[in-house]
């Protein structure tokens, strides 16, 4: 295949890409756009084999086979709860393979004595730099995320004093080896300088952030590939990371704002440690508890419902069984609809995903405004295994972590019914007043079996 060929073709998986990213902004568009960005990536790899300058077949062969064997078994074993982690493991390899590349390319340089030029030479720098933080930042959230290592944030004493000095360290090794490629010190310093910041950076923050932290290092991920493009002379790897680079640092900021964080306040303010003052709120006072009977009885009267899905129906897999209800609802002339908050889960989506997968219409999703709009005209509001995302505390407790926070007003539905196991708390760890409203009904189970109950109590 000619040089003039390749380039066509990684024009076109660019191309791709750009499209797919495009039509991944919808959930209609989204299947679709996988599908196009697979594509690209297809004919970006066809042509980078048919590239003459690709010529040892057997180490490629096997890494394809050993890569899609693996890459097929962590999708089709990893729960959909698990998807988080494996998204963060996934950035992972993808900084390491970078770095490894770079490397290469770096090693082979310095072997035949052709060192590369500046411009090479910072961007293997930065490859190195970036590809390695991501690697080990990865595995840290990961680990925390899996449960491997406890989740609250775990700060080292003078913890930012330290990774100042270890970032300034990397830079100054950077800046060496950019100047010096030959310079080994330089290489092996600043790889384990940055492996270490990679731990250094992440172990501090909260599982509860993980999920920012995993979209920052899918950023960064980009950024390690886009240098490595540079390295190599191969613009479909410069476009890929550039996108994937800019992507992820535009979800990272979508998620801080529905959170009303920084990302600031994220990365280095150790949220998760503990609970605002809803719990003193809540001492002394009495949830009530119904069974399906009474919560039946809730529905029978009602003309409109808000279903509000949060993690725990990811964990339930209770979607399919909330449409089931849904359905029937209809039946019985009482409009349905879905209050899906953008940070509801555990990953941007999340919801939109499960629901999809259950086959409820797009057209009954109501985005956090227009459902709040609803909220005060409807009579039932349905929260399945949601708990955060529906804490008034979130608009009136100064001290709570999530403070700020745009929630659902599920307090301002006539009825709120809250189907969850306990009166545990969510993912920020506080408590919610909510359980311990007049207007609340706690219905307490696993959210499928409870729903099941429920939709078996409606038919009768
Ligand atoms: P959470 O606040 O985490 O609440 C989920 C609730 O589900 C828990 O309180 C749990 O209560 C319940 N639950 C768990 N398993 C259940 C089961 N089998 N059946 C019924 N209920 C079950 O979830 P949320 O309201 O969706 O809020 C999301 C949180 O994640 C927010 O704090 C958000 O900031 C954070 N976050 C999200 C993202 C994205 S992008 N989605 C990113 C970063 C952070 P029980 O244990 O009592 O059952």
């Amino acid at each position: 295949m000619t040089q003039a060929a390749i380039n066509v073709a990684y024009l076109a998986a660019s191309a791709c890409f750009i499209v797919g990213l495009k039509l991944l902004s919808s959930v209609r568009t989204a299947r679709a756009g996988n599908l196009v960005g697979a594509v690209g990536m297809l004919v970006a790899v066809a042509a980078t084999l048919l590239d003459r300058r690709v010529v040892d077949w057997p180490p490629v062969v096997a890494g394809l086979v050993a890569g899609s064997l693996a890459g097929t078994l962590l999708a089709v074993r990893t729960p959909m709860t698990g998807m988080p982690q494996m998204v963060g493991l996934l950035n992972g390899f993808g900084g390491a393979a970078s770095a490894l590349v770079a490397s290469a390319e770096l090693l082979r340089a310095v072997e035949g004595r052709a060192l590369p030029g500046a411009p090479v030479a910072v961007a293997i720098a930065a490859s190195l730099l970036v590809g390695w933080i991501t690697l080990t930042g990865s595995l840290v959230a990961f680990a925390k995320l899996q449960e491997f290592l406890p989740g609250r944030p775990l700060p080292l004493p003078f913890q930012k004093t330290v990774n100042a000095l270890l970032a300034l360290a990397g830079l100054g090794l950077a800046a060496w080896l950019a100047a010096r490629p030959d310079a080994s010190a330089a290489f092996w310093g600043l790889s384990a300088v940055a492996l270490v910041l990679g731990v250094t950076l992440v172990n501090p923050i909260g599982g509860a952030d993980m999920p920012v932290v995993i979209s920052l290092l899918n950023s960064y991920s980009g950024l390690a590939a886009c240098a490595t493009g540079f390295a190599l002379g191969n613009s479909a790897l410069i476009v890929t990371g550039a996108l994937v680079g800019a992507s992820g640092f535009i979800l990272t900021r979508v998620m801080c704002r529905a959170m009303n964080r920084s990302l600031a306040n994220v990365m280095f303010a150790a949220v998760g440690t503990g609970g605002g003052t809803a719990a003193a709120a809540a001492a002394g006072r009495q949830a009530r508890a119904f069974g399906a009977e009474d919560v039946a009885l809730a529905f029978d009267a009602a003309r409109r419902v808000v279903v509000v899905p949060g993690y725990g129906m990811a964990v339930a897999q209770a979607q399919h069984v909330v449409k089931e209800l849904a359905d029937l609802l209809a039946k019985k002339n009482i409009d349905v609809r879905y209050a899906v908050h953008p940070v509801a889960g555990r990953m941007p989506g999340h919801m939109n995903v499960l629901l999809a997968e259950a086959g409820v219409p797009y057209d009954q999703l109501l985005e956090l405004d227009d459902a709040n709009a609803l909220l005060p005209e409807t009579d039932v509001a349905l929260v399945v295994g949601a708990n955060d995302i529906t804490n008034p505390a979130a608009r009136t407790d100064r001290s709570s972590p999530i403070y700020g926070m745009p929630i659902l007003d599920v307090d301002r539905a006539r009825c709120v019914v809250f189907c969850k196991r306990s009166l545990g708390s969510g993912f920020a760890g506080v408590d919610n007043p909510l359980f311990f409203n007049p207007a609340t009904m706690m219905f307490l189970g696993d959210a499928k079996e409870s729903l099941k109950s429920l939709v078996a109590e409606l038919k009768k």
